[in-house]
């Protein structure tokens, strides 16, 4: 959620300002940085955008140690007072956290009562008062003494105001270490990173890390043993992109691409890569993820309970981790993530893996967290989305769970060759049908204009269609803020048809041709109270506004149907003057549970 830097090194301002500009997807309620020139620390913060904290840093400043941070409020207001980074009670040291600090209000009494005094509301505080508190001649012996006090998920870069060193603290939130030279980096995100370093590190949990000016960094546990951590060369070849526009609609754009992308990529990175009698074990699949993340899980949860003959559940991953799902040996459990970072999923991950069932990530994010829990993983290939609000991830998530059930399914022997077959080669004219849709964004921008002042907007589909309506209803009301609900078109009348009245929206999702007079009635029912009504189909319904999607594999539509959502989402979220890319109160990263 929050996004942390810090660097040693040229530059160092002009950096650490450029890479909180790319951390600002992970939390964009204030910023700041601390300056160290000469024996003093500066801090520059101010709530709000980049553009905010740009406007107060003077021009021409200048050092070689500096740390930043963007924040998404989870303790304290959104205020300057609350930003990042913060003074120790002497200004002897300064510091920037992503996590929480469970611990921080006991923490912080024992604080306030040797006479030490809070600037802010926030739990982060607490460690800069803490480390000094501990600090007696030896940093190092402060920061040990401080990282074994903590309890909870923290990512933590402090700076010292004498040794010109930078430690930093990890337990539970990503923390990625870069080198170039005598250059050391400290960074949440290993994409913005692979920017800056030649070299990439992935802090464990439990770790204190020294970065040294001379560009000297070590590792060590909370007793001081020093650990043995590998650096790797990262990808360097997704260069950060500016967009003139949306990163949103432009992530849109790219679907058909990344679809194509992330098929090649499943079959060049070997598959399933699960084995026969393994696979034979298997009796029972959870889909396991949070937000769109959960959406694509409940959505391929649809065809694998279709092509397999086994238990087969999604779950919300925050009450995966408090509820009693059975877990054995025979479980194959997808956590599914975007980032690979979201804190909910990794303690599921966590959970499962304890329990002794398999976990197997589907994750953009290659070297993320939830890759190094899991058993298995494989990369959907989406490339960066920058976009809080999901949308390629998405449909390629669908596309890597697909494929992936579709081998489980043909290993098990609950499909044929042709079938097996035939899903393969139909994510081909997939990417070509969501082309055609794509070509209709001018007449989905009008249908925007006609819903942008619903009170209401309900999104209804049966079976596969009905996931389909929560990532379409999910869409519309992060980026537009208008209220909206995705139900199972059959459980309307069982309650909510009495919110239908003039001014209401109602888009209905109908995929399934056999399914179609089912839906014809729920869309009747609807509109008889008033309601207007938007169909997403092949097929044509009587009276009613249509956006007419191509007919593909039925364990694929949900990739195609979606995207008419996504786009009719944008536009509405853009009538509305609404920040597209940057909605209030969300961060794409939620690295806290
Ligand atoms: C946040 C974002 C959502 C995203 C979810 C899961 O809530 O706002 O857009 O779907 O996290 O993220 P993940 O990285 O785990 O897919």
């Amino acid at each position: 959620m929050c996004g942390i830097f810090g660097m040693i090194g040229n530059s160092a301002v002009g950096q650490t300002l450029t890479a909180l500009k790319r951390l600002e997807y992970r939390g964009y309620d204030s910023a700041g940085i601390a300056v160290k020139t000469g024996n003093e620390i500066s801090i520059y913060k101010q709530a709000g955008r980049m553009e905010q904290l740009q406007a107060i840093v003077p021009n021409g400043l200048d050092s070689t140690t500096v740390i930043g941070h963007t924040r998404w409020a989870t303790h304290g207001e959104v205020s300057t007072a609350n930003a990042h980074p913060f003074f120790s009670f002497n200004k002897r040291f300064a510091i920037v956290h992503n996590g929480i600090i469970e611990n921080y209000q006991s923490l912080k009494n024992e604080l306030t009562l040797r006479g030490i005094s809070f600037a802010s509301q926030t739990d982060s505080e607490t460690v800069a008062h803490l480390v000094e508190a501990n600090y007696k001649d030896d940093v190092f012996e402060a920061v040990k003494i401080t990282a074994k006090s903590l309890e909870g998920s923290f990512a933590i870069v402090i700076t010292d105001t004498v040794d010109g060193n930078l430690y930093a603290i990890k337990n539970k939130s990503p923390l990625v270490v870069g080198v170039d030279g005598q250059n050391v980096y400290f960074c949440s995100d290993i994409r913005c990173l692979s920017q800056y370093a030649a070299k990439v590190a992935q802090t464990p949990d439990n770790t204190i890390v020294v970065a040294e000016k001379n560009g000297k960094v070590t590792f060590y546990d909370f007793d001081g043993n020093t650990l043995p951590v590998k650096f790797f060369e990262p990808d360097k070849t997704e260069d950060f992109v500016h967009v003139d526009g949306d990163f949103m609609l432009k992530e849109i754009l790219e679907v058909p691409e990344k679809i194509r992308r992330s098929k090649r990529g499943y079959f060049e990175s070997g598959g399933l890569n699960l084995s026969a009698k393994v696979v034979h074990r298997i009796k029972r699949i959870y889909f396991i993820g949070c937000g769109t993340a959960y959406n694509s899980g409940l959505q391929v949860a649809s065809s694998a309970r279709e092509m397999l003959d086994i238990d087969v559940v999604p779950v919300i991953a925050s009450e995966f981790i408090y509820d009693r799902y059975p877990v054995d040996s025979d479980t194959l459990a997808f956590f599914i993530s975007q980032s690979g970072e979201t804190a909910d999923t990794i303690r599921a991950a966590e959970k499962v893996a304890s329990m002794g069932g398999i976990t197997y990530a589907v994750t953009n994010t290659q070297t993320s967290t939830l890759r190094y829990l899991c058993n298995r993983v494989k990369n959907i290939y989406a490339d960066g989305e920058y976009a809080v609000a999901s949308t390629k991830a998405y449909n390629c998530q669908l596309i890597t769970l697909t494929l992936l059930i579709n081998d489980i399914a043909y290993l098990k022997g609950s499909i044929d060759e042709v079938t097996h077959t035939k899903i393969i080669d139909s994510v081909d004219s997939l990417s070509i049908a969501i082309e055609t849709v794509l070509n209709c964004g001018y007449s989905i921008s009008k249908i925007a204009d006609e819903i942008k002042d619903s009170s209401s907007v309900f999104f209804l589909g049966r079976t596969r269609d009905y996931p389909t309506a929560e990532e379409g209803s999910l869409k519309l009301k992060e980026i537009s803020y208008i209220h909206s609900e995705a139900y199972p078109a059959g459980e309307l009348k069982h309650g909510t048809l009495a919110l239908m009245e003039e001014g209401v929206t109602v888009v209905a999702i109908a995929t399934d041709s056999a399914l179609i007079d089912k839906m014809a009635s729920s869309i009747a029912e609807v509109k008889a109270r008033g309601a207007r009504v938007i169909c997403v189909s092949p097929y044509s319904f009587e009276d009613v506004t249509s956006i007419k999607v191509p007919v593909v594999n039925r364990y694929l539509f949900g990739a195609l149907s979606v995207v008419p959502l996504q786009l009719l989402a944008y536009y509405v979220a853009k009538r509305l003057g609404r920040d597209v890319d940057k909605p209030r109160n969300l961060a794409k990263s939620v690295t806290v549970e």
